[in-house]
């Protein structure tokens, strides 16, 4: 079981290059299903997650052929209506997109009931909703494998989410693709990975106005081709350097980002009174480890992201004051906050909040990673923490960091993986 050591009070320095969105790369990579052409896709960054979907589309009759080392050639010409192994998909949320991609493409799916990580129940009822509301049958078969069909084919029909939700937003859209007449996606999430794939679709052929918007419109059309798309980066990869040298201290420029995107968690950094500067595609940061607590909800985009939640958890540990980030999207995503204790900070966990009382210092503990962001707390926590940490768990880690080692070694991190 790999590990990673850090010791401990080093400053970060210097400049980061951000990898590919992994919540955009997802989609548009299980999207190419739907285009039944070739596609190349760019700025795809090298992570567990690309690995499996890559896997997921090889096993339904894909070819796959990288042609630089974030450059990838999909062909999906010869896929079939097939059940991906469960072996794949119970491993990642993702798959979903799957059913989106088939159904608007050979007018039925057979997916297995997606896994991910694990922050409490994770329910797909939007998407099913979303599909029946163009006509589409969806009932589980006896291997509880989600199985839509859509025998008159799919038609346009206004949708309305009682959730934002990303994943059912998107899986809407690549359906919707393909059915007659004009959908719309009322109460749609408006994350950056929905206009990426909205943009993806349309290189393609698609016809989708509004992403990025509450509503979205999606003229169905008959066919789609393939195209070369380059994938936007990653906000919350670029947010958790961020984090991470307002914990350590230093100066650290996060290049390769839409500073749009992260405004978010810049404003939370400079309201806390650390120095945040924004180019057209840098940011900096500059932090003398002294920061004030704050108050934190998380909400869907353009709210504070859930996903950089627990790694601010981490950098707040060491404010001035009593801080408290709420969870409006996973009430569950407290995990990390026993392992940070073990570290020296003070968290109370209450009715859907972490209270975090600043600690003058962390100190360095053997934690372990319970999920993806979990697991970038604890590097965050123990590049600020005195001593040496230990942390397992890195088969999360894998799923979302490019080159996470080599980037934070680079900007001074005494870091190693063994
Ligand atoms: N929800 C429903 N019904 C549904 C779908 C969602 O009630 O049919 C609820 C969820 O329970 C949750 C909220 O709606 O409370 C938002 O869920 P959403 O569907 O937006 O999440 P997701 O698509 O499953 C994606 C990201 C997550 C990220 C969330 C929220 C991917 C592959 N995953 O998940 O990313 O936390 O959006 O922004 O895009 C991560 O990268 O670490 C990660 C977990």
């Amino acid at each position: 079981m790999d590990k990673l050591r850090i010791r401990g009070g080093k400053p970060l320095f210097g400049e980061v290059t951000i990898s590919g969105m992994k919540n955009s790369a997802l989609p548009v990579l299980f999207g190419t299903v739907a285009t039944g052409d070739i596609c190349v896709i760019s700025n795809v960054p090298d992570v567990s997650d690309i690995s499996l979907t890559l896997e997921i589309l090889r096993s339904i009759g894909a070819k796959v052929r990288f042609e630089t080392t974030d450059s990838v050639m999909i062909d999906t010409r010869e896929v079939i209506m097939k059940s991906p192994p469960m072996e794949y998909v119970g491993k990642m949320r993702a798959s979903t997109y799957l059913i989106g991609a088939m159904l608007g493409r050979f007018g039925e799916a057979l997916v297995g009931y997606p896994g991910g990580c694990d922050f409490g129940v994770r329910p797909i009822d939007q998407h099913i909703k979303g599909f029946e509301h163009m006509g589409a049958r969806v009932e589980y078969d006896d291997n509880a494998n989600l199985h839509a069909t859509a025998e008159h084919g799919l038609h346009g029909n206004m949708i309305y989410l009682d959730v934002a939700s990303v994943g059912a937003t998107i899986n809407i859209m690549l359906a919707a693709v393909f059915a007659e007449g004009v959908t719309v996606i009322e109460n749609a999430a408006r994350e950056p990975h929905i206009v990426d794939m909205a943009s993806f679709l349309n290189a393609c052929g698609a016809d989708i106005s509004g992403a990025g918007t509450g509503m979205i419109r999606i003229r169905g059309v008959k066919a789609l081709h393939g195209c070369h798309y380059e994938l936007a980066p990653d906000m919350i990869e670029a947010g958790t350097y961020m984090a991470a040298v307002a914990a350590t201290g230093g100066s650290v420029t996060v290049n390769r980002v839409i500073p749009k995107h992260m405004d978010a968690i810049s404003q939370k950094l400079k309201e806390i009174g650390l120095s945040v500067t924004a180019s057209d595609s840098s940011i900096t940061v500059t932090s003398e480890r002294i920061y004030r607590a704050t108050t934190i909800k998380t909400n869907p985009y353009p709210g504070f992201p859930t996903d950089m939640h627990p790694q601010f958890s981490a950098m707040l540990a060491l404010a001035q004051g009593i801080s408290s980030i709420s969870e409006g999207i996973w009430g569950a995503r407290f995990k990390y906050a026993e392992e940070l204790k073990k570290m020296g900070a003070d968290i109370v966990v209450d009715n859907g909040a972490a209270h975090i009382t600043g600690v003058p210092s962390l100190h360095g503990a053997s934690v372990k990673g319970s999920d993806l962001r979990a697991g970038a707390a604890l590097v965050i926590a123990a590049l600020a923490a005195e001593g040496e940490s230990e942390i397992s768990g890195l088969e999360f880690l894998d799923r979302g960091y490019e080159d996470i080692v080599g980037k934070l070694k680079r900007l001074g991190a005494d870091i190693r993986r063994e």
